[in-house]
């Protein structure tokens, strides 16, 4: 009978009524390939635009007449771990949404097994979908204009998904302390129908139920119609309710149990009398719930509907709601909704950085199906190529689109992501012009836009970056048309005048000598020439120091004749260095700077060096000549003019100098880390990583390669050792007290000058035999910091057998293949073999006992890099593995009352 009242109902409601669009409802038929009209008169959308991944499917035919049209179709997401719809409702009136997720499984795949998977609201976890045939339902405050609806796989068969509902609600009703609630249950008392759109315009669904009690009913719909509430509770569940059969029994209880007793509850419950009692008389009500807890003392008016709701959570394992009455009439209700709240622990993706990624994937039409839902959060479903901070907002730090078919120009997008510190856009296709916005992304330090097709001139703010910046990496190699701007930097003449108006300042015999040295790096002593340029330059493999000249002639030329060239434009970078960056200063200013040489900083064969602050706060070295120095005189003027010529960021470099006849001094930048031996000692606790190490050895290689072959003609260090290796606050390593040893002894040994340049342990073998020195013997000084490197130990190794060069120890290792006995034992676990190996092999063509057959410094390079980027490879793939792991750790909640499925 009422089977058939259902029926009769429904089949009138599909005809009267057009299905249609109704403000504020998201309604999508998923898996279907054209919209639906439901028999509730709604119209449902197909998924298209919701979501850019999954199937389409279709449940088996004889499940085809069980349900409602909406439920026939599905999709299903046999690949990635985790799928989003996006849906986009209206904001205007709210941000408090009801959203389902309907489930009907049909055994559309042939496989007859449920499966089990996980579902998200934006990036938390909601619930787990266990049955096959049933839906999800939350009530969800947003504070963005867009919700995500995730499913996600847990390991045991293929999310899918066969419907999907958003309805805006009033953002005054279901007000908690919590942005999600679940609905577990939503009861209408004391009938026999089921209710939801249109008689209820939230399209809530009213499940009927009756309990032990009896069941009263009004027939005037709708007065209760005309009095409702926010909550908007449709007459037609109101119209009826269930009573306390027998009044003189106090009240009525409704309880459970939950198997998470942490978990936090809410009941609203919905009254209106619809007794018609004595003239004067109303019953009044105690609601209650576990118990004891008062929620409300009430008295219902006839036909005016009043929701009660718990104002905090309530908990443990058995729960309850009860309605005592406190009059003589007996205890009713007409409906009530059971909520569980969600706890919403992880945060969305800062806003701006959202929009941004967006914008990129829209613009480059890239990664659609791949980049799904938020991009940061949760941790483990981070997007591929990203990472990102991990405070109460995430935002990206770093980003790799690297061979990813990008095609265009770069878009301004990028610049939103104001937190970003890595960009590799490298192996794309874009073109057109190199923006200036990249130049002002605050925390940007490493920037490859290598291997593209962009074009026009550099911005010159992104060179001035490139070069003031420290901690500022650019590759922009590959991109044949792109030229380096001749900009309005100081032409080699102006910069020379500078420097000469300064010179009556300068007294004394040494000025002279400063100021030569500036000239001298203009006629061009360290010059690099670009690759393969007018294919008349040799072996030089690549990075570019610091300026680009086509030749000795170029150099002199002024920029503003070479600019009209294109990709061959001479941009002297050191000149530019110089001119900008050295300063004198007087004795006066330098007792100032030191705080009256105050604090030493250690002792070299010149006199003392001190800690100095300048004016602008920056932390600097002072190197003192001290005045009965006269053997180091000589030594420290060199080393003034070779500092002046070579500017590289992985060479100590000059601030400053004073050069007054009694005072003499140079000023270095501060590296506040000391040196490499301090940090690979057997007892420094905070041990570099393997990937530290290999930055570290690259930083140094490219020093050297510059000394080496960007300079003409080529500067022998002579004295490389890991204590001349020093390290600034960012850990970036740069090579100090050089070329010192190509016309003198070391700071240490400057007093005998008699002895052979170098220190024990790092000397190239050869020089005892023909006392030649030359590139190739610094060369061997690498290897062996390569070895202390990888291996901890220093060059010579001293135990109670005496003592061992470090080449001798670490070579019967190699012929038994034990890489594990070399590797120094702080950095096991955290390095790819390869990485290792191929850092060995390099190492030990380097410490060659015969000169020639050592690798030059370009190749040593190129090979460093290879294995810094395989050890990179490694560490990422080895955090986004360990980001994969989702299944096992689901809170699940087994209600009771719930182990039969609900179903529509
Ligand atoms: C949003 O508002 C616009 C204009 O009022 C309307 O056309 C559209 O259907 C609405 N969308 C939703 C999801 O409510
Ligand atoms: C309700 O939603 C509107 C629109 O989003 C918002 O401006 C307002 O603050 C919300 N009110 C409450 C009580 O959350
Ligand atoms: C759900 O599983 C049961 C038992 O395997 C099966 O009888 C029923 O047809 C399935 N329902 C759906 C909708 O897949
Ligand atoms: C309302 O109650 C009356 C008598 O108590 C009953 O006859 C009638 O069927 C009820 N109506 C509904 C809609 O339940
Ligand atoms: C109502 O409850 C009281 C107390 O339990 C009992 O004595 C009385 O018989 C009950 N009346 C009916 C009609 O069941
Ligand atoms: C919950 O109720 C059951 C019986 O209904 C009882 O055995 C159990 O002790 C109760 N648990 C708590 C924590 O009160
Ligand atoms: C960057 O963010 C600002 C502030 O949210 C916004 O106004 C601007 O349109 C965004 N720019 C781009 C290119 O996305
Ligand atoms: C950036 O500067 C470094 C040295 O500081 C230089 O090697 C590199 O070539 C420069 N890159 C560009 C594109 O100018």
């Amino acid at each position: 009978m009422e089977m058939l009242f259902v029926l009769l109902f429904c089949i009138c409601f599909a005809n009267l009524i057009p299905a249609q669009d109704v403000p504020g409802f998201i309604s999508i038929d998923c898996g279907a390939a054209e919209p639906t009209d439901s028999d509730i008169g709604l119209s449902y959308k197909t998924d298209e635009g919701f979501i850019h991944s999954g199937q389409k499917g279709q449940v088996a035919p004889e499940y085809n007449n069980q349900k409602s049209l909406q439920l026939r179709t599905l999709r299903s997401f046999p690949d990635g771990v985790r799928n989003c719809y996006t849906l986009r409702p209206n904001q205007s009136s709210s941000n408090r949404y009801l959203i389902r997720a309907s489930f009907f499984y049909g055994n559309y795949d042939g496989l007859s097994q449920t499966p089990v998977f996980g579902l998200y609201i934006d990036v938390n976890y909601w619930t787990t979908v266990t049955w096959n045939d049933t839906f999800e339902e939350v009530v969800y405050t947003t504070s963005r204009d867009y919700v995500h609806v995730c499913l996600v796989k847990t390991g045991s068969g293929i999310p899918y998904i066969s419907a999907l509902e958003l309805r805006t609600l009033d953002n005054s009703t279901y007000n908690t302390m919590f942005r999600a609630l679940e609905n577990i249950w939503r009861f209408n008392v004391g009938s026999s129908i089921r209710y939801r759109y249109p008689e209820d315009v939230y399209d809530r669904i009213w499940v009927p139920i009756e309990f032990v009690w009896n069941t009263i009913n009004t027939t005037d719909v709708s007065t209760l119609r005309n009095r409702n509430n926010p909550y908007k509770v449709p007459a037609e569940v109101l119209m009826t309710a269930q009573e306390q059969s027998n009044s003189s029994l106090q009240g009525m209880e409704v309880s459970w149990t939950s198997r998470t007793p942490s978990s936090k509850w809410y009941a609203f419950m919905h009254f209106a009398e619809v007794r018609v009692l004595p003239e004067g008389q109303a019953r009044q009500l105690q609601v209650y719930v576990n118990g004891d807890i008062s929620v409300a003392n009430f008295t219902p008016q006839y036909l005016e509907p009043v929701t009660i709701s718990t104002s905090s959570p309530f908990d443990g394992t058995n729960l309850s709601f009860s309605i005592l009455s406190a009059s003589n009439f007996s205890a009713f209700i007409n409906a009530v909704e059971i909520f569980r709240a969600i706890d919403l622990p992880t945060s969305q993706t800062d806003l701006n950085n959202v929009n941004a990624m967006n914008d990129i994937m829209k613009e480059y039409g890239v990664f659609r199906g791949i980049w799904q839902g938020d991009p940061c959060a949760p941790w483990n479903f981070i997007w591929r190529g990203l990472t990102c901070s991990q405070d109460n907002s995430p935002k990206i730090t770093s980003l790799n689109m690297s061979s990813s078919g990008l095609t265009g120009a770069i878009v301004t997008s990028f610049s939103n992501l104001t937190s970003l510190e890595i960009l590799d856009l490298s192996f794309n296709e874009l073109s057109g012009p190199l923006p200036e916005f990249l130049a002002s992304m605050p925390k940007l330090r490493i920037l490859n836009l290598g291997h593209n097709n962009l074009s026009g001139l550099i911005p010159e703010a992104l060179i001035r970056k490139n070069l003031t910046d420290n901690a500022f990496r650019l590759s922009l190699d590959g991109n044949p048309n792109l030229c380096v701007a001749c900009t309005p930097a100081p032409s080699p003449s102006d910069g020379g005048n500078k420097k000469k108006n300064s010179v009556p300042a300068i007294v004394g015999v040494a000025s002279a000598i400063f100021v030569l040295a500036v000239i001298s790096v203009i006629v061009g002593f360290c010059i690099k020439r670009k690759r393969r340029q007018g294919g008349n330059v040799s072996s030089n493999t690549g990075e570019v120091a610091f300026g680009k000249h086509e030749s000795k002639e170029a150099t002199k030329s002024s920029s503003q004749e070479t600019s009209s060239k294109d990709s061959s434009i001479v941009y002297d970078y050191g000149t530019l260095k110089i001119m900008n960056k050295n300063r004198t200063f007087t004795s006066v200013e330098v007792s100032a700077i030191t705080n009256n040489f105050k604090v030493i900083l250690g002792e070299g064969g010149f006199g003392n060096v001190y800690l100095g602050t300048l004016k602008e706060g920056t932390r600097v070295a002072v190197k003192v000549l001290s005045p009965s120095s006269r053997q180091g005189y000589k030594e420290f003027r060199a080393e003034a003019q070779l500092l002046m010529m070579v500017h590289h960021k992985n060479l100590v470099s000059l601030v400053g100098y004073c050069d007054e006849v009694e005072n003499l001094c140079l000023i270095y930048e501060f590296m506040s880390n000391g040196d490499l031996r301090q940090h690979l000692a057997e007892h420094s606790t905070d041990a570099l990583s393997w990937i530290m190490r290999l930055q570290v050895g690259t930083d140094a290689a490219l020093g050297l390669e510059y000394l080496h072959n960007g300079c003409t003609p080529p500067i022998v260090h002579r004295d490389l050792k890991t204590t001349n290796i020093l390290l600034n606050d960012k850990m970036q390593a740069k090579i100090s007290d050089f070329g010192l040893s190509r016309a003198f002894a070391t700071d240490m040994d400057s007093h005998i000058s008699t002895r052979p340049a170098g220190t024990p342990g790092y000397l190239d073998p050869e020089f005892h035999m023909t006392g030649n020195l030359n590139t190739k013997s610094d060369v061997y000084s690498f290897g062996v910091i390569m070895l202390e490197l990888i291996t901890g130990r220093p060059a010579i190794i001293r135990d109670t057998r005496g003592s061992t060069h470090i080449v001798h120890w670490v070579n019967p290792f190699i012929g038994r293949g034990d890489i594990q006995s070399i590797l120094d034992p702080r950095i096991w676990g955290q390095f790819d073999i390869n990485s290792a190996w191929k850092f060995v092999e390099i190492a030990l063509q380097c410490v060659r006992s015969t000169a020639t057959q050592r690798p030059d410094m370009s190749s040593v390079l190129s090979e460093l890099k290879e294995c810094l980027a395989i050890q990179t490879r490694y560490t990422m793939r080895q955090a986004m593995e360990s980001g994969d792991t989702t299944s096992g750790s689901f809170e699940m909640t087994s209600l009771e009352i719930n182990v039969a499925p609900r179903s529509r």
